[in-house]
This record gives C-alpha cells, sequence and structure tokens, in this order.
C-alpha cells in the first residue's frame, strides 16, 4: 500500500518560559493511501501539534516527516506551497476561512490556485454539507456550525490526497456530523483520500478504521 505520510522519530516540544514543554516523544506513524484514522487524546495532548507538523505549520524538533515518500526536511517554501495546493486538505480547529469572501469563492479558493474551475463535485458537496441556500453569503455572517461546513467543502474541494482534519463536526448538530462522516468515508472510498481526523466524540471516531491515541507525548495504535 502506498504510504501518504510517515513520521519516524518525531519529537516536539514548546518553550514555556525558561522550560520546554514536551508534546511528542520519538512518535512513529504512518498513513496509507485511503486509510481513515481518528486522532483522540486528551485536550493539549498535541493533536493539533500533530496536524501542523504533518501540513508543516511546524517543524519537528528530532526526526523526519516524508509525505508522499519524499522527506519533508529538505523542502522550501515553494515545494511546501505546492504540496498543499494540490495535495492537502485542512480543516482547522478555528475554521481559518477567508472572511472578505463569500462562501461559494471560499470553496472554490483551492481550485483557482490549481488553476481549475467550479465542477461538478462542488456542487455536490455543496449540495451534501446542506450549503446551497448560502453560497452567495459572507462567511462572516454565518453561524459557527455553517461555517465549518464550508471549511470542509473548501478542504475537500480539489479532492486532495490528504485531508487533515481538527474536529471537523465540533460544531455540528447530531445529524450534521454523520452526514460530513458519511461524506468523509466516500471521498476515502472513491478517491482514495487518506483521513487523519481529530475528534473527542466515539461515534465520529467509530467511522474511521483505525484510531491513533496521544496521551504523554506518545501514540497508541488501534485497529
Ligand atoms: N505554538 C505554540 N507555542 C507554544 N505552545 C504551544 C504551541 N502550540 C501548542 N502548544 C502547546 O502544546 C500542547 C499541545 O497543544 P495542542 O493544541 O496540540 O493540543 P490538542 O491536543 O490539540 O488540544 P485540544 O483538544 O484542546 O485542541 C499544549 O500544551 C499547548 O499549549
Ligand atoms: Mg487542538
Amino acid at each position: 500500500m502506498t504510504v501518504v505520510a510517515q513520521l519516524t522519530q518525531v519529537s516536539k516540544s514548546f518553550r514555556d518560559g525558561e522550560l520546554r514543554h514536551s508534546v511528542l516523544q520519538a512518535v512513529d506513524l504512518t498513513l496509507h493511501a485511503g486509510e481513515t484514522i481518528a486522532l483522540t487524546g486528551p485536550s493539549g495532548s498535541g493533536k493539533s501539534t500533530l496536524l501542523n507538523l504533518i501540513a508543516g505549520f511546524e517543524k519537528p524538533d528530532q526526526g523526519q516527516i516524508s509525505l508522499n515518500q519524499q522527506p519533508t526536511h529538505e523542502w522550501q517554501d515553494a515545494h511546501w506551497s505546492q504540496f498543499r495546493r494540490q495535495s492537502l486538505g485542512v480543516v482547522f480547529q478555528q475554521f481559518n476561512l477567508l472572511t472578505p469572501l463569500n462562501v461559494k469563492n471560499n470553496i472554490a479558493f483551492p481550485l483557482q490556485l490549481n488553476g481549475k474551475t467550479w465542477s461538478e463535485w462542488c456542487d455536490y458537496l455543496v449540495e451534501k454539507l446542506g450549503l446551497e441556500a448560502m453560497l452567495h453569503r459572507s462567511v462572516e455572517a454565518l453561524s459557527g456550525g455553517q461555517q465549518q461546513r464550508v471549511a470542509i467543502a473548501r478542504a475537500l474541494a480539489h479532492k486532495p490526497s490528504l485531508l487533515l482534519a481538527d474536529e471537523p463536526t465540533g460544531n455540528l448538530d447530531d445529524v450534521s456530523g454523520k452526514q460530513v462522516m458519511s461524506l468523509l468515508c466516500e471521498l476515502a472510498k472513491e478517491s482514495k483520500t487518506s483521513i487523519l481526523m481529530v475528534t473527542h466524540s466515539e461515534e465520529c471516531a467509530a467511522f474511521m478504521q483505525k484510531r491513533w491515541h496521544l496521551s504523554h507525548g506518545n501514540v497508541a495504535i488501534y485497529g
């Protein structure tokens, strides 16, 4: 099976005044094409940090991260931009939508970066996520759950090979949450998108094939 992301002996700590606060300690992880993984662990255990390391927004103190079987420590900014633009979808914990833009232009943004235009797939996403009626509204005017659904559509618009999603259903009701989960599973199956999804919900975690549980700097692998 093709390896999409691999972490080898990755350690990460942050400065905390005079001290250093260790978040990840010599973590080894492998994510294959089409694999879906629920990332769980207590608040502050380093789940968002792990996603940020894989997306290249943070750098490891030690160890190696490979993406699409290439060691990323040699990548320059341009290489990271290209990888993110073409292969990566991210649903951030705080959504990070482009507030001057409306819903449709937020979703179309990753397509434009790739020189592509709105497709049938985008219509499908919009329908599945219940966003049809709000395509021309400014994202600032939307509720938290509506913004979260826009963030999910934006992350999936270019059919990324790797999706990193930080509590993507945290602001959704049960029904919308389940719809998002089936959409993610469908995408993983049909497009071989690998999914690493942070969740605090057992029900959402159950939709994924495997679980990585983070605590005290280490990851336990289940499934
Ligand atoms: N940029 C940063 N600078 C300093 N400390 C940081 C930074 N990012 C994360 N941390 C620290 O690393 C630890 C892990 O944070 P992280 O956000 O990864 O946790 P989390 O598991 O995502 O928590 P939550 O479930 O609350 O979102 C925390 O103690 C946090 O304060
Ligand atoms: Mg977090």
